[in-house]
């Protein structure tokens, strides 16, 4: 069964970027970077519903730029250096080796994510998880993002597979309810102990960090 994951927020740690320039960003950096990540999904979804479609790197940008707009504290002149942190983001702690214990025991990975094709082969890069993963899938080559149904058939087709014989995995509830939605075994990445959602998609499993994947029957 291919294990696929979603990549920001699950693979990769999208407050990592604030994190390398907290002290410059000032007391608003968590407010910030949240208002940063909160925009950026918001204009994929809004997009989408509309028919219409810019590349995730885009809407990064925009986000950005809409959230220095709304905290004035926030230094404008960190723009290039907060683009190239997210550009090159840190994957948590134990991605890497979560992916080499799964590809052990002969499990075929990937990634699912809005990301552009660009943004997700140089956080692959960073994190040096080239060599862990079968497949980077991004949302660009259908021009619609996640939770379309469309974007989780680029796994299906990928691996020549069912849905039902895919384990995804996303620590966003939404992405979770659009993978369960559409068949996959979806199991939910809970780090923040977040209450659930759309009880109706559920997840068949939740775990509290990537490293308890190995621990629960996928
Ligand atoms: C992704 C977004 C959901 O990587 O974070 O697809």
């Amino acid at each position: 069964m291919p294990i696929v994951f979603d990549a920001y927020g699950t693979l990769f740690d999208v407050h990592a970027a604030i994190a390398r320039h907290r002290t410059a960003a000032g007391p608003d950096a968590d407010a910030f970077s949240e208002l940063w990540r909160t925009r950026q999904l918001e204009y994929s979804w809004t997009l989408t519903l509309a028919g219409r479609y810019e590349d995730f790197w885009t809407l990064t940008q925009r986000a950005l730029d809409y959230s220095f707009e709304r905290f004035p504290s926030v230094n404008r002149a960190l723009r290039a250096d907060l683009l190239d942190a997210y550009l090159n983001l840190d994957a948590f702690a134990d991605a890497g080796d979560v992916l080499r214990a799964l590809r052990g025991r002969g499990e075929r990975t990937a990634v699912l994510s809005n990301g552009s094709p660009r943004m997700l082969a140089a956080a692959v890069e960073t994190a040096g998880l080239q060599s862990e993963l079968d497949a980077v899938l991004s949302v660009d080559t259908l021009k619609m993002f996640k939770p379309r149904p469309e974007v989780y058939t680029l796994v299906t087709e990928a691996f020549s597979c069912k849905p039902a014989d895919v384990a995804f995995v996303s620590s966003n509830r939404w992405d979770v309810m659009g993978a369960s939605a559409f068949g996959f075994r979806a199991i939910w990445v809970n780090r923040a102990g977040n209450p659930d959602e759309y009880a109706d998609c559920p997840p068949v499993a939740v775990v509290s960090s990537l490293t308890e994947l190995l621990s629960v029957r996928i």
